[in-house]
């Protein structure tokens, strides 16, 4: 039977992907650097990474090298077959951290991570309630889901919960008491908010977290998966604030384009480990290892949490202009105050040549540059907003 095959227009032409992501009015072919190439023939510079993952930018030899190697080797074994370059990864990554990690459990997405530690927390208290933060973003599985603020309005989708959740007012650390008590599992935060616009949530805060989760032997989990991996200028937002979680959680740069994920514990999650407890087919596999290797070695030997340091205060120095009144957030995740809707300022930075994100928040326009950006290449930002309608 040949049916005729239906077809939808889309924004690159007639396709069948779900029609669920609204979609930026470009068209990417390759990309090098910090650079992308459009179908026009035009060079956009990446502002946004794909949504944190680009660290090394595009093209980056190492990245390339390790992946090819890779294959070439041995392109996958599950878990239960012994790899040097699972073991490696995961001793780089402790390595990386400069925290007190003691063990590494390798899957494959921001979601599926912070379902494992939501998992974990169960598990070791007893308990069924978890906390978390208003503004967060959290990820679509249904644990994921059901800590992500505003998610049940707009799209969860799930008949309930698996469990019961409260939102901690951002900032708010005498709320924080009458929120974690003894039936809490768990508290889930993202030390700086990413989809909510680049929200620091202060030392203070995440301090005031730390300490009502020993008193009332609740965990801790700081989801970095998006701010995590040196996007904030340090391993991990648990170092810039030294606040040491029971748990983090990371991805996005980790892979550099790659999917994968990883969760870290400290001695106390990982004295809870049995055989069994957790799982993943893809998970660890070789060439997501490999390319761990690849991005930590890369991040090092380039100095690129220096170089985030840097260029983001550059960033913050020299881009408030045009409509943009101010800037919040830390490192590579940084978000800039428009004082007009960000979606009008994104599609005109755009019709410039330059690809920035945007945020829950209307008023924040998102930046998520690859690592290897440098100051010329803010300049152009600056010139750009500088020309922009306030
Ligand atoms: C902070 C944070 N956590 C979790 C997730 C979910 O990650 P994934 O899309 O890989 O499941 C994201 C994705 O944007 C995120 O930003």
């Amino acid at each position: 039977m040949n049916s005729p095959i239906p077809s939808r227009p889309s924004a690159a032409g007639t396709d069948f992907l779900a029609p669920v992501f609204a979609q930026y009015p470009i068209e990417v072919v390759s990309g090098q650097g910090v650079w992308l190439m459009n179908s026009r023939g035009e060079r956009v510079l990446d502002m946004y990474g794909g949504h944190a993952v680009a660290a090394l930018g595009y093209g980056h030899a190492g990245f390339t090298r390790a992946l090819t190697k890779q294959a070439e080797a041995c392109n996958f074994q599950s878990n239960a077959v012994a790899m040097q370059v699972r073991t490696r990864a995961a001793e780089r990554l402790v390595r990386f951290s400069r925290l007190p990690i003691t063990s590494v459990f390798f899957i494959n997405t921001g979601a599926e991570a912070n379902e494992n530690a939501l998992k974990l927390a169960f598990k070791m208290t007893g308990r069924s309630q978890v906390c978390a933060v208003v503004g967060s973003f959290h990820g679509r599985t249904a644990g994921a889901g059901a800590v992500t603020w505003g998610a049940q309005q707009k799209w969860y989708s799930y008949p309930r919960t698996p469990f019961d959740v409260s939102f901690i007012p951002r900032g708010n650390i005498d709320a924080i008491p009458g929120f974690v008590t003894q039936q809490t599992a768990s508290v889930i935060v993202e030390p700086v908010q990413g989809l909510a616009g680049a929200v620091d949530l202060s030392k203070e805060f995440l301090q005031a977290l730390r300490k009502r989760c020993d008193e009332v032997g609740a965990l801790l989990i700081f989801d970095e998966v998006q701010c995590g991996m040196g996007r904030v200028g340090y391993p991990f937002a648990a170092n810039m604030y030294d606040v040491m979680p029971d748990m983090i959680t990371t991805a996005k740069a980790l892979g550099n384009g790659y999917p994968c994920a990883a969760l870290l514990t400290n001695a106390k999650v990982t004295s809870a480990f049995k055989l069994d407890l957790l799982g993943t087919t893809f998970g660890g596999g070789p060439m997501a290892c490999a390319v761990i290797e690849a991005v930590i070695d890369a991040i090092e030997s380039e100095n690129l949490l220096e170089r985030v340091r840097r260029v983001s205060s550059y960033i913050r120095q020299t881009c408030i202009v045009g409509p943009v009144t101010g800037y919040q957030g830390a490192g590579f995740l940084t978000g800039l105050r428009t004082n007009r809707p960000a979606k009008e300022v994104q599609a005109d930075l755009l019709e410039c040549g330059i690809l920035a994100g945007t945020a829950t928040d209307p008023n924040i326009i998102r930046l998520l540059p690859p690592f290897i950006l440098q100051e010329e290449q803010v300049d152009m930002l600056r010139d750009a907003l500088q020309d922009l309608t306030a």
